[in-house]
This record gives C-alpha cells, sequence and structure tokens, in this order.
C-alpha cells in the first residue's frame, strides 16, 4: 500500500517546523508534503492552519483536511474549500484539562479580588476584603461541548454553581444564563451565529458587574462594545486570550486597560503530538473506509 501523503498549508504558521519532532513517533505512515509539490494528485490529506484562499483547488484528490486546534473555523472561512470535503479536528484529551486550569485561574482570580490585592500590596496598604462562598457565585458557560463541560465540572469540583449554555437551549436559555451569571466563560465555536455575540446587547442582558472570560475567538467579541461595557462598570473586568487580530498589535487598548488581563491566545493548546495521532488516525479509517471519528459536521459548522 502506498503511503498517504499529506500536504501541509497554512499562510501563518511554519507547519513544517510544528511537526519536525512528532510525525515520525506518531503518524509514522504518513508522508508530509509541501503546499508546492511536484505531484498534488498523489496529495489525500491536509493539515492546515488558516490555509491560503483557494489553495484547495491544486489538490484534487484530497479526501479530508485536519486542523490543528479544536477550533476549526479558520479552514471553513477559507475561500475555495471543496463542499464535500471531510473537515477533521484535533483529539487532544489535554486541551479540556488545561482549559479548565485557564478559566479556574481567572475565576479565582476574580472571585478571591487577587487584582486588587496586588495593587494594593504596590501601595503597601494593607486591606482585607472576605470573599463570598464558591457555593454563592455562579459561573455561566456559553458552549457545553467536550472542552466546555470539562470546564464545567472542574468549576464544580470547587464548589461554584455553574450554569451552561449550547446551542440548542435557544435565546431564552441564554436570558437565563445571562442573568444569573457572576462570570460569564465564553467557550462556543465561531460560526455564522456566533460571530458578534459578545457585544453591547448581550452586556446588557448580564447581571450589573459580572466577569467576562473571553476564550472562544475573537471574533465572538465586538471589542469596542467591551471597552464601552467596562467604563461604564456594566462590566467589572475580563479576561482575554483571543483576539480578532493575533497577534494584538502594541498599541491596542486591551493591553493597557485596568480591567483587563491579556494573554496571548494560550488557553489550551492542543499539542502536535496529538495533532500528528488524529492526522495518524485519520489516514487510517480512511483507507479502511470507516467513518472518520474527528470529523466535524460541516453544516453546524463545528
Ligand atoms: C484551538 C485553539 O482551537 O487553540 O484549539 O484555539
Amino acid at each position: 500500500m502506498t503511503r498517504p501523503r499529506c500536504v501541509l498549508l497554512s499562510e501563518a504558521l511554519d507547519m513544517r517546523a510544528y511537526f519536525r519532532d512528532v510525525m515520525a513517533e506518531h503518524a509514522p505512515g504518513v508522508t508530509l508534503v509541501d503546499a508546492d509539490t511536484a505531484e498534488p494528485d498523489a496529495v489525500t490529506l491536509a493539515l492546515a492552519w488558516r490555509p491560503p484562499a483557494h489553495v484547495f483547488a491544486r489538490f484534487p484528490n484530497l479526501r479530508a483536511v485536519c486542523g490543528i486546534g479544536a477550533g476549526i473555523d479558520n479552514i471553513l472561512a477559507c475561500p475555495g474549500l471543496p463542499e464535500d470535503l471531510a473537515v477533521v479536528r484535533v483529539l487532544d484529551p489535554m486541551q479540556g484539562p488545561a482549559m479548565a486550569e485557564y478559566v479556574l485561574f481567572h475565576v479565582l482570580w476574580h472571585h478571591r479580588r487577587f487584582g486588587d490585592f496586588l495593587g494594593h500590596q504596590r501601595e503597601g496598604r494593607w486591606r482585607r476584603f472576605v470573599a463570598p462562598p464558591a457555593g454563592d457565585i455562579t459561573v455561566g458557560i456559553l458552549g457545553l461541548g467536550r472542552i466546555g463541560g470539562e470546564v464545567g465540572l472542574a468549576l464544580q469540583g470547587l464548589g461554584y454553581r455553574v450554569a451552561g449554555w449550547r446551542r440548542a437551549d435557544g435565546a431564552a436559555g441564554l436570558d437565563a444564563v445571562l442573568a444569573q451569571a457572576d462570570i460569564l466563560v465564553n467557550l462556543l465555536p465561531l460560526t455564522p451565529e456566533t460571530r458578534g455575540l459578545l457585544d453591547a446587547r448581550l452586556f446588557a442582558r448580564m447581571k450589573p458587574g459580572a466577569y467576562l472570560i473571553q476564550v472562544g475567538r475573537g471574533e465572538h467579541l465586538v471589542e469596542a462594545d467591551l471597552l464601552s461595557a467596562l467604563d461604564t462598570g456594566r462590566l467589572s473586568g475580563a479576561a482575554l486570550d483571543v483576539f480578532a487580530a493575533e497577534p494584538l498589535a502594541p498599541d491596542h487598548p486591551f493591553w493597557r486597560h485596568p480591567r483587563i488581563v491579556a494573554t496571548p491566545h494560550i488557553a489550551s493548546e492542543a499539542s502536535p503530538a496529538a495533532v500528528a495521532r488524529t492526522l495518524a488516525r485519520t489516514a487510517a479509517e480512511l483507507a479502511e473506509g470507516r467513518p472518520l471519528t474527528a470529523a466535524i459536521d460541516r453544516r453546524r459548522g463545528y
């Protein structure tokens, strides 16, 4: 049997360097080729992160394109993506725990007011504040997929009340979560329906003074609306890990805003080894004519 060939497609990342150390161990049966390969007809798989527009037209025998993260919106947005091409997301069992760590940290940071204490320390001020018990705090989670579910369980483990929302719960379910959440965590996939969801209208439906943890995609957030909500006190603060334009520009107001904690898209990254294993599994499933375990539903968009 010929080894399946997988083309690396990205205009944003050096994919060769990314996979250098892991392919031989985790996907030994797959040969990686670059986008300018002399034999595009022999390519059946692609690994992609922000693939260049219309690049897929060069590979007429592609059967699946694999992303390198849990979110594959960057592939679905690619102009010229063939409509019937299977799109696969990474299966990395460590992404849920890593996201839970990130969210727990920020929930605790806000709930126990560590930001305030840090400010007082800088000024040499002894100001005590005793936080309410975790059971008095409701954390709303938008997006209850694999990762959202793990985040919810971790929060419950520390005693927080958790209110989750998924698309099937509809607008009324969303309002119910917004009305009770002291802290709102966005873990939704980016789709046409969720783009721009975190806007002034949504903030107005939240509890006054609620806190936002934004770990979905930058395009979920209307940045100017967040700045107004923080400036008017509608929201008390925000932890942001994802941005519409990454890297965040050096002069972006988020960097220096006193009520924003900004991190550079590090909340929970799939490991290159997990990507290679997902690729190997997809190649084997294609060869055996089996359904693809990691394929997303193209109509739903995740
Ligand atoms: C992902 C990410 O989608 O890291 O996994 O953003």
